[in-house]
Parts: C-alpha cells; structure tokens; sequence
C-alpha cells in the first residue's frame, strides 16, 4: 500500500504501536526540509523536518539509488519530496526510518543560509527572527504556544464561558498606569485632539478587562483573548509593549473563587501541554532547563500556596536579617515589589506557586474591592518560580461610592468612565477576574527565559523587527 504521510502520522503510528496498520504501509511519500545530510561514501542519512511533527525522519539512501547524486548533493535547508520504504528500526536510535527510492527536489537553499548543524545561542538568534521557527527550540516554543492558546480556549469553554473581545483601540488605561499607546490620524498634535479620527485621545488597549465586566453582567462567565499593549519603558526579560492576554470575568464570584479558578486552569494547561507536546518538553527538559518535567508534575499534583502581603513584607524583611541579599533591600510594607522579591518569595520560600494577596490600595489599580481593613484590596498576584507574576488578579469594587472614591483620589476623569460606572447601578453583582500573560506562561512551561523567545517578532522599548 502507498500513502502520502506526515511526519507526525509516521510518528504516532509508531506510539500507537498497531502492527496491523505498520504492515500495511509499505511505500510512503512525504516532503520537508533537509535539516543535515551525511554520508561515507556509500550509504547517506537524511534528516528531514516536514513541520507536523518536533522529531525529523530520517530518510536512508544508498550508492547505486537513482537519486543518489541528488540526494548526495542535498545541504541544511533544502526542500525535497521523498517517496521510499517505511521501515521500522526495531531497538535503532530511530524508531523507523525510509528506505529512499525516489528523492525530487523542490527548492534549493541559498548558501547564505545562516543556520547550520550547530547549537545556535539565542541572542544570535533574535537577529534572524523569521527564521526562527527552523529551530528546534522555536519550533518547540511555537507548537507550546499553540497548543497553550488552545487549552485556555478549551479550559473555559468546557465551563459554558462565553468568549468575548474588547476593542482594541479604547478610550480607557484600565491600569491607569499612563503606559498606553496613543492612536492618532493626526502628525500635528499641537491643538489636541479635537480634529483626530474619534475627535478625543484614544489608545490601544492595555487590558479589556472594563468591557468584559460589561458582557460579565449578564453572561455571568466570560473571557477575553487577545492583543494588548504597553508602552511600559521596562526593558526586562518579561515585559513586551505587545502581548497577549486572556481576561476571564466571572459574576456572582469573589476572590477566592476566582483563585481556584486560577488553579484549576494553570493546572489543565500545563496538563495539556505535556500530554499533546510530550517530545518538545522533553527537548525542554533536556536542553533548556533540567529540572522543567519535574517542577511541573509537582505543580499539578500540589496545592498552590497562599501569602499576604503584610506576610510577604514580614518574610522579606526577616531573610534580609538572615543575610539575603536583594538590590532592593528596602522593604517596608506600603512598597510595590519587586521581581527579585516575588522570585525569591516563591522560588525559595514556598517553591512553587504562590498567591500573594491583599495587596494595599494605594499600589494596585482602582477597580478593586477595598477590604474591610480599609487598608488593602481583594487582589492576588499569582507568582511562578522562574517567571515571577503571571496573573493579576482581583475582586471588583461593587460599591459605587467606594468606586467613585477610588477614582477621585487617584485623579481620574470620571466621565471617560461614565459607561464603566454604570454598570454599578444596573443589578451590578460581586465579580472577579484575573489577566493571564499567555508570553508568561509559555515562559513558564518552556522554561525560556526571555519574553523576546517566546514571540516571533517581539516587540519592546527601543526595538521593533
Ligand atoms: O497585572 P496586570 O496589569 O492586570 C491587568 O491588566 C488586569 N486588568 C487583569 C484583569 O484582572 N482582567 O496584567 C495581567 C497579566 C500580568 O500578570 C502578566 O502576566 C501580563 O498580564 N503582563 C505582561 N506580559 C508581558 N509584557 C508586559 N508588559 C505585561 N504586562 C502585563
Ligand atoms: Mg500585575
């Protein structure tokens, strides 16, 4: 029987392990790119990448063959059709390999081509973006990508969540961090924005957590997923101007349901992943960080730690005492942390994830739920080791005094918010959500360091490809 293949049927074939289906496959077809060639002389090894699966084939072609001189020829990039044998290599270093009988070129590469057998270092390339992607680890961190989008997807849809889209240019900084990106038609801004497109300043969004409230108020349960930006000036391993974002939105629902939401949708998705991507993570695991699988079975197998702020300072300033070093070491309570704090906190102290909640107003952003203290807010920041944050998260504020109040101290222009405000009078109901970093988390199950390997083309303070 002849079949044209991929790559990843070949493969889970083998997993499967049917040896009905094996028998009958004899002569197979299938295309890719040559990722090495070698041969003595006499016998020549291909390994081919055909894209539908991490591992390559390897294509086995012999003196005498008709496409032996082809093949013979054949350089790291090239783009063939092979046709030949399938044969399985039973205790072989290749679980099967093809038997070459036919081999067609269908492009030939550039010598210009500049990645070659060799380990290349991530900073090199950065350079060559587009190419990335022909890389192992990228190849691995993009198919993690996918599938990560597609167990966010799943995880809420499962629940009967409605998926919803805020716009992306808005009115509104959610964060009220002044980080946004102003959209204009205009190149002379001198007389404002009275003669712009929307005759008012507007930005792409940094969160559409305001307008999933909205939709939360009469679906119940609702996420968001999707582009956001920040003009942050943060020129660190984890901050991109442009990421994505999922935003769920849950009503009748305070903070405490909303963190085991949190869990229960971390744990599925890092589930997800090692069973759909179990070759790339061990890549991963091999390549990138050796001690990933294991930190992250732990995880889905363990509760997710709880600390309060106040304890977190406490905690903090003691290990200074005990003689941690922090370039921070200023810690009273009052102080935004930093990432050295939130790494050490949960990567030393509790090694693993942690909630840190109940963070003090003034820090954190003025849609959230005041706590009876009068001094802190219904919030959560869920902290990774090696990432640090990867989810903020809150309780809303459903008091509209309290709201208005909020507003107020921090200086904002109540009318760019008169829908938002709304909302409270119209059967407004305790809610919550959190925003998911999905560059975060990818971060967090690759075990990549930088945000910048985790997007093809990044996009951060002072560069842009
Ligand atoms: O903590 P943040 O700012 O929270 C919000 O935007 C809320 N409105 C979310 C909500 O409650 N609906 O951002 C949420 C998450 C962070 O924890 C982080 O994972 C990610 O978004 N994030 C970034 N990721 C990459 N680059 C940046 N510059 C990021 N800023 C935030
Ligand atoms: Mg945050």
């Amino acid at each position: 029987m002849f079949e044209f293949v991929t790559a990843r049927e070949l493969f889970e074939l083998i997993q499967v392990g049917s040896q009905i289906e094996k028998d009958q496959l004899e002569y197979v077809e299938l295309d890719g790119w040559v990722r090495t060639n070698r041969n003595n002389g006499s016998i020549g090894f291909i390994e081919l990448n055909d894209g539908t699966y991490f591992k390559n084939v390897q294509l086995v072609y012999n003196k005498g063959d008709e496409s032996y001189d082809l093949c013979a020829s054949l350089n790291t990039g090239d783009a063939i059709n092979a046709y030949g044998v399938f044969k399985i290599t039973d205790g072989g270093k290749q679980p099967f390999e093809i038997i070459l009988k036919k081999a067609t070129l269908v492009s030939k590469c550039d010598p210009s081509y500049p990645l070659q057998k060799k380990r290349h270092g991530f900073e090199f390339l950065r350079e060559i973006a587009h190419l990335r992607p022909k890389t192992n680890t990228f190849a691995a961190v993009f198919r993690v990508r996918s599938v990560l989008a597609m167990a966010i997807h799943e995880f809420f849809q499962n629940q009967g969540f409605v998926y919803v889209n805020g716009p992306i240019i808005t009115g509104n900084d959610c964060e009220g961090a002044g980080e946004t990106f102003t959209v204009t038609t205009l190149d002379d801004l001198s007389k404002g924005y009275k003669d712009d497109f929307y005759g008012k300043h507007t930005n792409l969004t940094v969160s559409a957590q305001l307008h999933a409230e909205a939709y939360a108020q009469c679906f119940r349960d609702v996420y968001t997923f999707g582009p956001t930006f920040r003009a942050e000036k943060s020129n660190t391993v984890r901050h991109a101007a442009e990421f994505w974002m999922v935003e769920p939105e849950i009503a009748f629902a305070d903070l405490d349901d909303d963190m085991a939401l949190i869990e229960d949708m971390v744990k599925y998705c890092i589930t997800t992943v090692l069973e759909e991507c179990p070759a790339e993570m061990e890549f991963f695991n091999k390549m990138i960080d050796t001690s990933l699988l294991e930190r992250l079975n732990h995880v889905v197998n363990s509760k997710f730690e709880v600390m309060t702020y106040t304890q977190a300072i406490e905690t903090l300033s003691k290990a200074i005492e005990n003689g941690v070093k922090f370039e921070n070491k200023n810690i009273e309570w009052g102080m935004d942390l930093n990432s050295e704090h939130e790494k050490y906190l949960c990567e030393q102290v509790v090694k693993g994830p942690l909630f840190l909640i109940n963070y003090p107003k003034e820090i954190k952003s003025f849609y959230m739920k005041q706590n009876a203290d009068g001094k802190t807010v219904a919030a959560t920041d869920l902290l990774v080791p090696t990432v640090g944050e990867i989810i903020g998260c809150s309780e809303r504020e459903a008091d509209l005094d309290k709201l208005l109040e909020a507003m107020n101290i921090r200086g904002m222009n109540i009318d760019d918010y008169t829908d938002y405000i709304s909302l409270r009078k119209f059967g407004s109901v305790p809610h919550s959500g959190f925003g998911l970093g999905l560059e975060r988390i990818i971060m967090y199950v690759t075990g990549v360091q930088n945000i910048r390997d985790v997007i093809l083309y990044p996009r951060t303070v002072g560069t842009i490809s």
